[in-house]
């Protein structure tokens, strides 16, 4: 049998889900390490298994659980991603950013998605928060590659606005209402999974990078691609390499994520009802 195309398995997917909720979702929510606490304030949430879902992928970390919930947030019905995928697993860029695409078949018009990243901006501390103003795509991995389906978006997407001013002048708004200090910055979204080398993170900071991370490039392509407004922080789980002299641990990224999460909730509580 012939593969199915790319919109059968958005329609396929974004079908099932639909037979599970019927409400109209408007915002998806992609949480990084340490946030799937947001989940538990989802109210009476629809909990959908990923392996349950045509075509959708499926999780293989630990700790990366690989459902979706749908329900009410602040107001706002919202599609949670708790646990997302990484190019560093394995998987594929269309893999990655395949659930964006059945996001916006099932009528959403705005992506949150958060992540944990190292700090490249010298000035930056662990447990900073920082507003995404761009990225740099240092994956050289493209979901848009193939042919282009009219019916999800152009085939040369502008990218000159992947991060709303709309919704970043918002999230400065509630930081400040909240007390909370958020920075400003270009995210540089790398495959991984070793971290950098301090010459790698000394040629980024001097390309205009002040976080790395290994997320979310690929799901930002995607919904620009598909006319999402997107709103995206990053958490500074710990400084780069080379910047302190002490090595980098997966441990103190989870330990910096616990530490800050009850901020970073307020944060996207506040948020939401704006979106
Ligand atoms: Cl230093 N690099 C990358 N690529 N991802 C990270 C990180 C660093 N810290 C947290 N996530």
């Amino acid at each position: 049998m012939e593969e199915k195309s790319l919109i059968t398995k958005i329609q396929e997917a974004a079908a099932y889900i639909r037979s599970k909720y019927t409400g109209q979702p408007e915002i998806g929510l992609i949480l990084g390490s340490g946030l799937g606490v947001i989940a538990d304030l989802v109210e009476n949430p629809v909990v959908i298994e990923y392996q349950d879902i045509p075509h959708f992928p499926v999780s293989t970390v630990e700790g990366h659980a690989g459902e979706l919930l749908l329900g009410t947030v602040a107001g706002r019905e919202v599609l949670l991603m708790k646990g997302r995928f990484h190019m560093y697993e394995g998987y594929g860029v269309d893999t990655v950013s395949f659930p964006v695409r059945v996001m916006k078949e099932l009528g959403i018009g705005s992506l949150l998605v958060t992540n944990a990243a190292g700090g490249v901006n010298t000035s930056y501390q662990a447990g900073d928060l920082m507003l995404i103003r761009d990225h740099i795509n240092f994956t050289f991995r493209n979901p848009l590659i193939g042919p282009n389906f009219s019916e999800l978006g152009v085939r040369f997407p502008d990218m000159s606005e992947a991060y709303s001013k709309r919704l970043r002048e918002a999230a400065k708004a509630v930081a400040a209402e909240q007390g909370i200090r958020l920075q400003e910055g270009v995210y540089i979204g790398l495959l991984g999974p070793s971290y950098e080398t301090p010459a790698e993170i000394r040629m980024m900071r001097t390309l205009g990078a002040d976080a790395v991370g290994m997320s979310t490039v690929a799901e930002v392509i995607v919904a620009r691609h598909a006319g999402l407004e997107v709103l995206g922080f990053s958490c500074i789980s710990n400084m780069a390499a080379g910047i302190l002299d002490q090595p980098l641990s997966h441990e103190e990224v989870m330990e910096t994520t616990e530490r800050v999460k009850q901020k970073f909730l307020q944060l996207i509580l506040g948020i939401i009802p704006k979106m």
